[in-house]
């Protein structure tokens, strides 16, 4: 261990400094002592949207992006998509191990008990508008349930924080399929806790008259697998949202409403919605050339490609692209899956997107099978939103119980003006720049 160590000399000051490297990480406080002199502040990094900073130490999910890996707790993301259920993946994520026979029995109904919403839930639901984006009403009504629950903030109990967790996974697709029906004009369908976790959120999406919903098994279980490729992903934009949020100790479904917003922009979550618009205006595989050369002018962006850590094929896309084929055994083809697969050639053999390693990432493909199995696309983010609330739940139980947790809380280069003294009102002049819409 000797040698895993880092000099740095100042060259302000001639003065060197050795600080340790643990997993090839040095830690930023660390460079706190590289100092000019004693009103020095001393040095810190500086890493707009932390390219290159780890915040955090996790045992959840690996990923290496340059290998187009993925594992959750160890176990590689091909293997869970093949032989597990939802809940089964969702067990391994929080708890770190699969579960015997007995545990998945023991989860599966812990979980479906916790399907149900108070009433009251209704009554959120119809006060928005009836088209209502989806994911405002996830947000807003996962937040609104904070407030049913007066144990929801004592978030140091261990067994309450598992009640949280249970809670927020059984009641999330129920929460979405309501808003589903509310902007259909339908009435709610209540939970079946008989069935499967996907079973029972296609119940209360698509259920009529018949008195019990039989899913299509093939379309139940690609949608199992969606689910479990989406469960989690380190530390990504809504998992750090959620990190932050949970670190100021809010409650865990006020935090997780904070996931959800940062899901809901079309640079994340809300990718698979534009994908599918994007393929719309694309329309057939002769206006492609046309589109990438846009793309390359910088005018548009190829939604669904490009990642901040793949640099390399997303694991997710490969396996979303085979169930794409076996849904559309069943639902018959969706036909912009050709048209993707053509920008996906073109893409992929394109100097613009070699150079700067632009592979499709998960939400390429996933749109094009939900839309073939009959939802719109402002619901596609929804579908994301629900199994990446295991993993968010996950990543925030584990930042509760590390020892390092402190509130999140970064700094800045501080650039605005110098110290100056108040200007009353009737000596200021209109300055340069004139505050927008002000
Ligand atoms: N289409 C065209 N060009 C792209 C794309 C794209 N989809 N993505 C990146 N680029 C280009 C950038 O313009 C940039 O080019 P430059 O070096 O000439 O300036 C270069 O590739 C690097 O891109 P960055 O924006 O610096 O990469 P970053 O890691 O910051 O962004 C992101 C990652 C946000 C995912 C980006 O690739 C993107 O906007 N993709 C489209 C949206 C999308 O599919 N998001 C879903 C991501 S997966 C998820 O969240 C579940």
């Amino acid at each position: 261990m000797d040698n895993h160590t880092l000099t740095i000399t100042d060259n302000r000051t001639q003065k060197s400094y050795e600080v340790p490297i643990s997993h090839g990480t040095i830690r930023a406080m660390d460079l706190r002592q590289i100092k000019t002199g004693p009103e020095d502040f001393g040095l810190m990094t500086y890493d707009p949207a932390f390219m290159n900073t780890a915040s955090c130490q996790s045992a959840i999910t690996y990923l290496d992006g340059d290998a187009g890996i993925l594992r959750y707790r160890g176990y590689p993301i091909e293997q869970l998509a093949e032989k597990c259920t939802f809940l089964e993946v969702a067990y391994l994520l929080l708890n770190g191990e699969l579960p015997t026979s007995d545990q998945l029995d023991e989860w599966n109904c812990r979980v479906m008990r916790h399907t149900m919403l108070h009433e009251n839930v209704r009554k959120f639901m119809d006060g928005f508008h009836h088209d209502a984006h989806p994911m405002g009403m996830l947000i807003s009504t996962v937040a609104a349930l904070s407030t049913f629950y007066p144990d929801v903030r004592n978030i140091a109990d261990a067994r309450c924080r598992r009640k949280q967790i249970v809670r927020l996974i059984g009641k999330m697709p129920t929460l979405a399929a309501f808003s589903y029906r509310h902007r259909l004009g339908r009435p709610y369908v209540y939970p079946d806790p008989d069935l499967s976790y996907t079973q029972n959120y296609m119940n209360m999406l698509w259920r009529k008259t018949e008195p019990k919903y039989a899913a299509n098994p093939v379309l139940s279980r690609a949608l199992e697998v969606l689910f479990i490729l989406h469960a989690d992903h380190e530390q990504n934009c809504s998992t750090s949202t959620m990190r932050a949020v949970g670190s100021s100790n809010a409650d865990p479904f006020s935090t997780t409403a904070a996931a959800i917003a940062a899901l809901s922009g079309p640079l994340h979550g809300g990718a698979n919605e534009e994908v599918l618009r994007m393929l719309d205006e694309v329309g057939s595989k002769e206006h492609i050339p046309a589109f990438i050369e846009q793309v390359k002018e910088g005018k548009r962006k190829l939604m669904g490609f490009g990642h901040r850590v793949y640099k390399n094929y997303d694991p997710r896309a490969r396996i979303i692209k085979q169930v794409a084929e076996e849904v559309f055994e069943v639902t018959g083809r969706n036909p912009r899956i050709d048209i993707a697969l053509e920008l996906e050639k073109i893409a992929l053999s394109d100097e613009y997107f070699i150079k700067r390693k632009l592979y499709p990432n998960v939400d390429f493909y996933s749109g094009i099978i939900y839309q073939a199995m009959g939802f719109t696309p402002d619901q596609f983010t929804v579908l994301f939103g629900i199994p990446r609330t295991v993993g968010w739940l996950a990543q925030w139980e584990e930042m509760m119980l590390d020892p390092e947790r402190k509130i999140a809380r970064p700094r800045q280069i501080y650039t605005g003006a110098d110290k100056r003294d108040f200007v009353p009102i009737t000596l200021r002049s209109v300055h340069d720049r004139e505050l927008v819409g002000a």
